[in-house]
């Protein structure tokens, strides 16, 4: 089977985390990078020629009609990504979208009928499913290691816009208009994890609110930066969520899940996305919870092994565009509570 052709569009967080993964895949021979875009001659240049790219294109538009790329990975803000997915399949091109899939609910209904209109696949970057330790929780939910699942708690508070070197690098995320928020980026991963783990979400309810006006106390902020929600899973646990990005002393992410027979605990010390996932568990019998799964990988490794599934066609575990509307609704529903 021939390597999958993959044109990156938007290289910002994309250079440090992308790009040096399907390097290393294209020494593999899994996947080929062909072509790269970004708004400028120069980025695009500079960037080519560090990791190697034959393609360096100014615009999405060029990348999207460029006739050796198979997959579009869209890799910039969400209020960019709804037109540049939509060119990508215009073009003939899979889409691989950043998260979030895009600013709104509306914007990701018209993504997913624009990928069912032309009869290409659009999946999304919510790859923290993909740590060893998640796999892990979810054969053992599955499994009913915890039994009945009755009450899950997840907290998610991370000091990234405390940090001088965030706010320079994602600093756009301070307005609200682009499509990122507390909920909407980090927030949406861990919605995303318990709709996966535990089943569509009902009953959502919470507040998010805009706390830390001024990011290091001159850049202006009117995107969500807390929030706290609560909502059912089908078979009608409860569960709860608190989340911030500005918490400066955040010690990252935890979730917990108490059953009938046990529980479990996951653990990152920052974004799923990006930090290793310890996992314990205890079952009636025993002493306390054990370590089932230690916290090991580089921050890319759960975008490494997404994109191994896709270039593998193992798609059905990789988040698509409904899960990243499921998602999205979330937020939403989170947001219209005030
Ligand atoms: N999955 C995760 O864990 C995770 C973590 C952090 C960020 N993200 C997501 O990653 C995405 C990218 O974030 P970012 O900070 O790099 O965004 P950004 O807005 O800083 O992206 C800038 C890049 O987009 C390019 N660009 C802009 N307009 C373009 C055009 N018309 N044609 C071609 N390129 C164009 C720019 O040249 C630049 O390279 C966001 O959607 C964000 O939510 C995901």
């Amino acid at each position: 089977m021939s390597a999958l052709r993959v044109g990156v569009v938007g290289v910002n967080y994309a250079a440090g985390t992308h790009l040096p993964v399907y390097r290393a895949l294209a020494e593999e021979g899994v996947v080929e990078l062909v072509a790269v875009a970004t708004a400028h001659r120069d980025t695009a240049d500079a960037i080519a020629e560090k990791f190697g790219v034959p393609h360096a294109h100014v615009g999405y538009e060029a990348l999207c009609a460029d006739p050796d790329v198979d997959l579009v990975d869209v890799a910039t803000r969400p209020s960019l990504h709804r037109p540049m997915a939509e060119a990508a399949f215009a073009g003939g091109k899979d889409v691989l979208c950043e998260a979030p899939l895009a600013p709104s609910v509306a914007d990701g209904i018209a993504l997913i009928d624009a990928a069912a209109a032309a009869g290409r696949s659009g999946l999304v970057d919510m790859q923290s499913r993909f740590w060893p330790g998640l796999q892990e929780l979810h054969r053992l939910v599955g499994d009913g290691f915890v039994g009945r699942v009755d009450n899950i708690s997840v907290t998610a508070f991370y000091p990234t816009f405390t940090t001088d070197a965030a706010i320079r690098s994602s600093g756009w995320c301070a307005a609200a208009e682009h499509g990122a928020s507390s909920l909407r980026v980090h927030g949406l991963h861990t919605a995303d994890l318990l709709r996966w783990l535990f089943g569509e979400l009902t009953d959502v309810r919470g507040s998010a609110a805009r706390r830390e006006p001024l990011w290091g106390g001159h850049l202006p902020a009117d995107s969500v930066d807390s929030a706290a929600w609560t909502a059912r899973t089908p078979d009608g646990a409860v569960c709860s969520v608190h989340s911030s990005w500005v918490a400066r002393f955040g010690a990252g992410w935890r979730m917990v899940v108490h059953g009938s027979e046990g529980m479990l605990l996951a653990e990152a010390a920052g974004h799923t996305g990006h930090f290793p996932v310890r996992l314990s568990g205890a079952r009636a019998g025993d002493d306390g919870p054990r370590e089932l799964v230690a916290p090991d990988g580089a921050a890319t490794e759960p975008f490494t092994r997404l994109i191994r599934h896709l270039a593998a066609g193992r798609t059905a575990e990789i988040p698509t565009f409904a899960d990243g509307l499921a998602a999205l609704r979330i937020a939403e529903a989170i947001e219209l509570c005030g």
